[in-house]
C-alpha cells in the first residue's frame, strides 16, 4: 500500500463513537497526529460549556438562561504541541472540565436541545475543510451523516472502568473501583436511552472492540482501515 502522499492530500472526515471509556479519545487524538489532521473532540465542548453553567450557579429548570448564556460563550480547542487544550472565554480549562462533578453534570446540560443546536453547529464548522477526527456520541448518525470514514468502539464494563480509574488517578483522584463502575454504567444507560441524539451506532461504522487491545494496537487498527480506504479511493478515481 503506498498511500502516505494520499494521505496528505486526503480531506477526509472521520467519525469516531462509542460508549464513555472505549478509547475514542486516545485513540483520535493519536490517529489525528499520524495523520496530521485535526482532533475534534466533541465531549469537551459540552463539558466547558456545562462548567460555565455550574460556575454561574445554573441548574436544571433554568434552561432558558442557560441557552442565554451559551450566546455569551466562547469555546474554543486548540492543538498544543500534539495535546487538545480547551478554552473557555480564553481560559484554559483542559483538566478543570474532566472531574466527577462535570461527568455528572454534563449528561443534562448536554440534553437541551438548543445547547445541542448550537454545539453542533460548531462541530461542523470544525469540520468544513476536511482533514478532521471527530469523536463523540453522535458524530457519524448527526453531526457527520455523510463522514467518510465511521468507527464505533466498544469494550466491557470494566475494562473501561479499569481506564477511567486510571485516567482519574493520574490526576490525583482516587475513587473505589465500584463507584466508577456504577457512574460509567449510569452514564451508558443515559447515553443510549436518552431522547436527542443517542448513543447509537451508524449502520456504515466499522466496530472495534478494543477490550483486548492496547492504545497503540487501536491507533495501528484505525490507521491502516483509513490507509485501505484512501488507497480504494485513489485507485477508484484513476479508474483501477
Ligand atoms: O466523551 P465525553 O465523556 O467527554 O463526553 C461528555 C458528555 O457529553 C457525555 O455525557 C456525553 C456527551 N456528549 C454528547 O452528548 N455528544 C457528543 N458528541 C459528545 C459527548
Amino acid at each position: 500500500m503506498k498511500s502516505n502522499s494520499a494521505i496528505s492530500e486526503s480531506r477526509l472526515i472521520i467519525a469516531i463513537d462509542g460508549p464513555a471509556g472505549s478509547g475514542k479519545s486516545t485513540t483520535a487524538q493519536l490517529l489525528a497526529e499520524k495523520l496530521n489532521y485535526l482532533y475534534l473532540d466533541t465531549g469537551a465542548l459540552y463539558r466547558a460549556f456545562t462548567l460555565k453553567v455550574v460556575k454561574t450557579g445554573l441548574g436544571k429548570g433554568q434552561e432558558g438562561e442557560i441557552v442565554a448564556l451559551l450566546n455569551h460563550t466562547e469555546i474554543d480547542l486548540k492543538n498544543d504541541s500534539g495535546t487538545l487544550r480547551v478554552l473557555l472565554d480564553k481560559e484554559d480549562v483542559t483538566d478543570k472540565i474532566r472531574t466527577p462533578e462535570i461527568d455528572r453534570e454534563v449528561t443534562w446540560v448536554c440534553q437541551i436541545p438548543e445547547v445541542r443546536t448550537q454545539l453542533v453547529e460548531l462541530q461542523r464548522q470544525y469540520g468544513r475543510h476536511g482533514k478532521v477526527i471527530a469523536e463523540g456520541r453522535d458524530i457519524g448518525t448527526v453531526v457527520f451523516p455523510n463522514a467518510d470514514m465511521k468507527f464505533y468502539l466498544i469494550a466491557t464494563l470494566k475494562a473501561r472502568s479499569k481506564r477511567r480509574q486510571r485516567d482519574l488517578q493520574r490526576q490525583s483522584i482516587d475513587l473505589p473501583f465500584e463507584s466508577i463502575r456504577s457512574e460509567i454504567a449510569q452514564r451508558d444507560k443515559l447515553d443510549s436511552e436518552r431522547e436527542l441524539s443517542p448513543l447509537v451506532k451508524a449502520d456504515d461504522a466499522i466496530e472495534i472492540d478494543t477490550t483486548n487491545l492496547a492504545i497503540e494496537e487501536q491507533v495501528e487498527l484505525l490507521y491502516t482501515k483509513v490507509l485501505e480506504h484512501v488507497d480504494h479511493m485513489r485507485k477508484s478515481d484513476a479508474g483501477l
